[in-house]
């Protein structure tokens, strides 16, 4: 949690984040939750995706448009190819508070505040930029609004119909292996559409065919802020976080007596809890009993982001735990947050085979124990960045600088984030037919 020096400001600002209008609506966030159930119980698929930060910087139409089409790329690739739903949760319109490791960093040889994410303060490295302003929260509150409004129309508005499934792709990804697989599943649905429609199934008669369900998400860092937000529902009278439908506690908020948790209890959405490498059993448990008292499916999210390596140490023996307890959580991977590394030149990156690897080793280990892999949790762009390594195009360090844009970590472009959808469809088509996910589900 940022400090703000100067007190009234702050007051002056959460009086008047107390007055806007949610951004979400409880029912929505109750049917995120109910969907989630679904997927607890092996019949659904979460894919979770977006930006480590959004930035007011890049606050433009055609940014959200690439990523809902490289979601939405994925989406049908997932549900196609291993016949599963899947539940498009972005990490996106109100992503915008990091949780930092030092309150403080070095830049040129001077100690200068840590930058902590747009909604608190500026990334530019002077003192005066990285002092916590509250006001930058009903900025981040109003970009917010208006991503969530130009999401909600292009996914309930027609850009959504599955009959444009091949106008979802990216100009930059045209001729790439990745996007020749996609041309030839899209011919394949356009094909199956047009069956369908010849026995009058059409996108007027099916919604749907032409409209989906997409909602938001972020890690309820900035408390002043989820808590100007929340509301108590007219129909339930129970309290809502209304800036997103899903929050989630990070790795370094997860503690059942922290201040974050003890707020999440409170609200009724559906909560995600990144778990990584050093979280016990113990520890979950207690955060299990905290958020989610009577053990209600769909309620909590565990995301383990533990690095390619440490997952096979330390995952195997916490999933049989939750699971031998009867905790219905669902499980979803974050390969991304565990296999960070610095190159020499200074830039943090990650390589595309070593998320591949935590993917395929957090499905491996569910196959063995006969529970679902429930989906998967990304920092990724439609955009053509140059942050992550390796790819079907192989990118190198000395390309990072091409095109490094991200203001935390580093993400997949939508070629990247592409390619990852074909693996997991592949990895989940295969787990579908295991004996012991035949056997969970039945
Ligand atoms: C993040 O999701 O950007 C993040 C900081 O994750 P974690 O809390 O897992 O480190
Ligand atoms: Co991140």
């Amino acid at each position: 949690m940022p400090s703000y020096d100067d007190e009234d400001a702050l007051r002056n600002t959460e009086k008047q984040l107390e007055l806007l209008p949610p951004l979400v609506f409880a029912g929505e966030a109750r049917a995120l939750e109910a969907r989630l159930a679904k997927a607890v119980a092996g019949k659904e698929f979460v894919l979770q995706g977006g930006d480590c930060a959004e930035s007011f910087a890049h606050y433009d139409a055609d940014r959200i448009r690439d990523l809902l089409k490289v979601m939405l790329e994925m989406a049908v690739i997932l549900t196609f190819s291993a016949a599963c739903p899947v539940i498009k949760i972005g990490r996106v319109a109100g992503q915008f508070a990091k949780p930092r490791s030092s309150p403080n960093e070095l830049y040129k040889g001077k100690e200068i505040p840590s930058y902590r994410g747009d909604s608190i303060n500026d990334i530019s490295p002077k003192i005066e930029s990285r002092r916590a302003n509250p006001e930058r929260m009903i900025q981040a509150y109003h970009q917010s609004s208006g991503t969530l409004n130009l999401l909600r129309a292009f996914t309930q508005g027609g850009f959504a119909d599955l009959h444009k499934v091949h106008r979802w792709t990216h100009q930059f990804v045209h001729g790439s292996q990745a996007h020749t697989a996609y041309r030839a599943l899209a011919e394949r649905i356009a094909e199956s559409l047009a069956f369908m429609e010849a026995c009058g199934v059409t996108s007027n008669s099916v919604a749907q065919m032409r409209e989906t369900d997409f909602y938001t998400s972020h890690e309820a860092l900035l408390l002043n802020y989820e808590e100007c937000l929340t509301r108590k529902d007219s129909l339930t009278q129970d309290f809502y976080d209304c800036s997103a439908h899903m929050l989630w506690l990070g790795e370094r908020t997860r503690a059942h007596d922290g201040a974050h948790a003890q707020f999440l209890r409170g609200v009724e959405n559906p909560l995600g809890v990144k778990c990584g490498p050093s979280a016990t059993t113990d520890q979950i448990l207690m955060l299990l009993d905290t958020l989610n008292p009577h053990n209600r499916a769909g309620r909590v999210t565990l995301i383990i982001r533990m690095g390619a390596d440490k997952i096979k140490k330390t995952f195997p023996q916490l999933l049989k735990n939750i699971t031998r307890e009867g905790r219905k959580v669902l499980w979803i991977c974050d390969p991304m947050h565990g296999n960070t590394r610095q190159t020499k030149n200074g830039y943090k990156t990650r390589d595309f085979k070593t998320i591949m690897r935590e993917i395929e080793t957090f499905f491996a280990i569910h196959s063995a124990e006969g529970t679902w892999p429930g989906g998967v949790h990304l920092e990724m762009t439609g955009d053509a960045v140059t942050e992550c390594l390796g790819g079907a195009r192989q990118l190198v360090e000395a390309n990072l600088q091409d095109r490094y844009h991200t203001h935390c970590d580093p993400r997949l472009n939508a070629e990247q984030a592409l390619e990852t959808g074909f693996l997991i469809a592949d990895l989940l088509a295969k787990h579908q037919k295991s004996a012991l996910y035949k056997k969970a589900i039945r």
